[in-house]
């Protein structure tokens, strides 16, 4: 069942190629716009969208605030992220124009079921974002995209969370396309970056053996700590995030800019730093910040993980050890750069003995409140 790998996240994490691949089949048409009548929601109702709320819970969460950026920028359209957990015990302010996205691997998430039944009280439109064919989410939902990343075994969110991120881009992406933006050729060259990406996943795979050697030798750690920006914080989140479940050690993520209002004053000698770095084309002004962040830390006897876009030789003189990750457009970097964090938490939770499929404690699907 585990097709040859030891575990099924390893399976899992090998799949993404194909599983980003196959939640972009059919979505795209020969012209290049994107087809996604599926969703059903009338062009009228989401032109009259005022308002975006993504309601998630973990890895999904982390999937839906990279989202936020991805649909405020093509659309202007004001986007909030909010836990599902939170969301409906704090009245939040919906309304018809409101468009809901709930984003759940399993579909069967109780607390991000609770939050789409009371958006949906409230008047709003709710969009499911699912792996989980007639899952109760989607059922509940008005209109659903689902992922096709195919059946996720281990308890540990890979190649879902990819396939979340692909769903979550055509989603603001299409709305940009439906309400017309001054983005629309950018719009039209993401769409064929999209398109190419999931090759650009594969080649990052096949250079995971020295992330597999490094995580090895940090097993004795206690802390690690993870640093982004932009999109990238989201991602250094997530980093934190399944090393936490999965090699049961304090990681923390955290905006790089955060650093020098707290979080610097962890930074001790040899503390492994993962930072995510963004591309130095596009945004480059937040490119040099987090070059200066790297040289901060270091200075202060931080052992410096970077994983920077091939190319970027800025970063070089900085990094105690370098992640090459291929060029992609600023906003779409998480798929590539999630990636290497994905491997070296799995592989360092095997290093420490621990079960990758089934970490302790957590259940694939939490269905109570
Ligand atoms: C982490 C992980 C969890 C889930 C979360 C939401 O690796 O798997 O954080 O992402 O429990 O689950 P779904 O997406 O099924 O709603």
């Amino acid at each position: 069942e585990k097709g040859g790998y030891a575990s099924f996240m390893l399976k899992e994490i090998a799949e993404q190629p194909k599983a980003v691949a196959d939640t972009l089949l059919g979505r795209i048409g020969v012209d290049g716009a994107l087809t996604l009548d599926e969703l059903r929601i009338p062009a009228a109702v989401l032109k009259a969208v005022d308002k975006v709320v993504i309601v998630a819970c973990g890895t999904a969460f982390h999937a839906g605030l990279i989202a936020k950026y991805a649909i405020e920028h093509w659309t202007r359209i004001p986007c909030e992220v909010e836990l599902a957990s939170e969301f409906r015990y704090r009245d939040p302010i919906l309304g018809g124009r409101s468009l809901v996205i709930a984003v759940s691997q399993s579909g069967e998430t109780m607390d991000t079921l609770m939050a789409l039944r009371h958006a949906r009280e409230q008047g709003a439109t709710v969009l499911a974002i699912c792996n989980t064919n007639g899952a109760t989410i989607p059922r509940e939902s008005d209109a659903v995209l689902y992922t096709h990343a195919g059946p996720e075994v281990a308890v540990a969110s890979t190649k879902a969370f990819l396939t979340q991120l692909v769903a979550c881009y055509l989603v603001a992406l299409y709305l940009g396309q439906v309400r017309g933006t001054k983005w629309g050729d950018e719009i039209r060259a993401v769409i064929r970056d999209l398109a190419a990406i999931s090759g650009e996943v594969g080649r990052v795979l096949e250079t995971m053996e020295p992330v597999r050697e490094l995580a090895r030798s940090l097993s004795g750690k206690k802390t690690v700590l993870f640093l982004g920006r932009h999109v990238g914080y989201p991602v250094a989140l997530e980093g934190a995030l399944k090393l936490k479940e999965l090699a049961y050690m304090h990681a923390e993520g955290f905006a790089a800019g955060e650093l020098k209002h707290g979080p610097i004053a962890l930074i001790e000698d040899d503390l492994p730093v993962v930072v995510v770095v963004p591309s130095p084309r596009g945004r480059s002004v937040l490119h040099d910040k987090i070059v200066s962040n790297i040289q901060e830390i270091r200075a202060r006897g931080a052992r410096t993980i970077v994983i920077a876009e091939e190319g970027d030789e800025a970063v070089v003189p900085y990094a105690d050890h370098l992640v090459r990750i291929p060029a992609t457009p600023t906003l779409l970097q998480p798929l590539v750069a999630t990636v290497p964090l994905q491997v070296f938490a799995c592989e360092l939770a095997t290093a420490r003995g621990n079960e990758v499929d089934q970490p302790r404690n957590l259940a694939k699907s939490v269905t109570v409140e």
